[in-house]
């Protein structure tokens, strides 16, 4: 701390004790000049003090000598304060005072030293006042910035440790759902094999039946007579089939849902042949969905690797999600491709004039089993499936919607290193071939 001093201090520290002397015998006219300019004198002789001379105490009266010039003015202690010896000062009306030590004269002290410490002394306390607040201000801020790191790295955590229980949980729910998808596979190939095995039998065995009926008449057949049944059968059947198809694929959604094995990602493609497998894969649903779907290829992206039939099948579930979102044919589909240079990533947008996405479901559209289509056999994994596969891609999937206009589903994956062009002009880099 650097206030040492204090508003009232002992006034020894604010002592003369070089000054000027002279003699009570000395012509007043003599001493004028020296006093002016000093504005006090002391009067001694041989060691005795006589008193302290100043301006005023020879403008009172006129005199020949100093020592009639001289009032009787109070000694003060050198233990005194600066408070008290300021007091005297003011009732005696002098501004210099003699300061003694027991007997002993030690100096004297002026109104104007102390002033000028008092003064000193109140720049020291703004100073100290103005230190101590901007360290004060430094203390907080460094408070603030510690409350705000700790909040973050409390904020980190928290979101970390959620990530684990998620990542937790997804492992779990991945082992159920290819359990299950397993076990549903195995009694579904069954009705898949055996429903147009029966369709087939059914269709042989309506002669007979035919022949029984113009016989014997009517007849019946699971408490339905056989001239209602006759026609329907073929459907049921037809229908046990495609119910086991749709079973299939849900079966296979799951799968790719929960599949574990590492995808080989070292394939080299062109993003266009994937999309355009895609396009071709869909072509029927497609036409049936809309009669303005355009397709705008950039020619200059550089290749990208991973996995053609991985990324292939992205295409196709955002293509069939934007299909599924048309309410009439009049609206678009339009999907292009092109090359972010400063990203080195190629770029797939799917924009579609589709019914939207509502604010609220945005950001659980890729959530396992989240889905608005379950009454028309959605299962909710296309997108949970295809942001696990982009994911691994090193790329990012994101959508952007307003609901009643459409969606639009940006792929972006990042390119292969651009080839060090090995130009017998150019100096060759150390790697190129002769
Ligand atoms: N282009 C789109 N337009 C409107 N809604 C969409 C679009 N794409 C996705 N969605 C919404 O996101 C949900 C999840 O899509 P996702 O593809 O994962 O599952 P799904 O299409 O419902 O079922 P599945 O793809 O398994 O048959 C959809 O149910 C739908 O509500
Ligand atoms: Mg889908």
């Amino acid at each position: 701390m650097r206030l040492a001093q204090t508003k009232n201090m002992h006034v020894r520290n604010l002592i003369r004790k070089a000054y000027e002397v002279i003699t009570p015998y000395e012509g007043v006219a003599s001493v004028e000049d020296s006093l002016l300019k000093s504005s006090f004198l002391v009067v001694m002789e041989k060691g005795k003090f006589f008193g302290v001379l100043t301006p005023s105490d020879i403008l009172e009266h006129p005199h020949r000598l100093v020592i009639d010039c001289l009032r009787d003015k109070p000694h003060v202690d050198y233990e005194f304060k600066t408070e008290p010896v300021l007091r005297i000062m003011k009732e005696n009306r002098t501004s210099v005072l003699p300061v003694f030590k027991g007997d002993e004269l030690i100096g004297v002290v002026t109104q104007d030293d102390i002033t000028d410490y008092l003064v000193e002394y109140r720049k020291d306390l703004q100073q100290e006042v103005a230190e101590r607040t901007a360290e004060q201000t430094r203390a907080i801020e460094k408070l603030e910035q510690e409350i705000m790191k700790r909040e973050r790295a409390e904020a980190e955590a928290k979101a970390r440790q959620e990530q684990l229980i998620q990542a937790d949980k997804m492992v779990s729910l991945g082992t159920l759902v290819s359990g299950v998808a397993h076990e549903i596979n195995n009694p579904n190939n069954f009705v898949i094999l055996n429903a147009p095995l029966l369709s087939r039998i059914y269709k042989d065995i309506i002669p007979l039946l035919d022949n029984y009926y113009d016989e014997k008449g009517d007849f019946m057949l699971g408490n339905f007579q056989y001239s209602k049944v006759r026609e329907k059968v073929a459907d049921l059947l037809e229908g046990i089939y495609e119910g086991s198809q749709r079973i299939k694929r849900i079966v296979e959604g799951l799968r790719d849902f929960a599949r574990e094995d590492p995808a080989d990602l070292s394939g080299s493609m062109n993003i266009n042949s994937v999309v355009e497998g895609a396009v071709t894969l869909l072509e029927n649903l497609i036409n049936k969905s809309t009669s303005n779907f355009s397709l705008d290829l950039d020619e200059n992206i550089p290749t990208v690797k991973g996995s053609f039939q991985r990324l292939e099948q992205v295409v196709i579930n955002l293509l069939q999600n934007s299909c599924q979102a048309l309410p009439d044919r009049g609206r678009g589909i339009h999907l292009s491709t092109a090359y972010d240079e400063s990203t080195n990533s190629a770029v797939i947008t799917l924009r579609d004039e589709g019914v939207g996405i509502e604010p609220e479901n945005i950001k659980h559209i890729t959530d396992p089993f989240f889905t608005t289509k379950r009454d028309y056999g959605g299962t909710g994994l296309g997108l949970s499936v295809s942001s696990g596969v982009i994911r691994d891609h090193g790329g990012t999937l994101n959508f952007i919607s307003t609901p009643g206009e459409g969606t639009t589903a940006v792929v972006r994956v990042p390119c292969e290193p651009k080839e060090m062009v090995c130009d017998s002009n150019v100096r060759k880099p150390a790697f190129c071939g002769d």
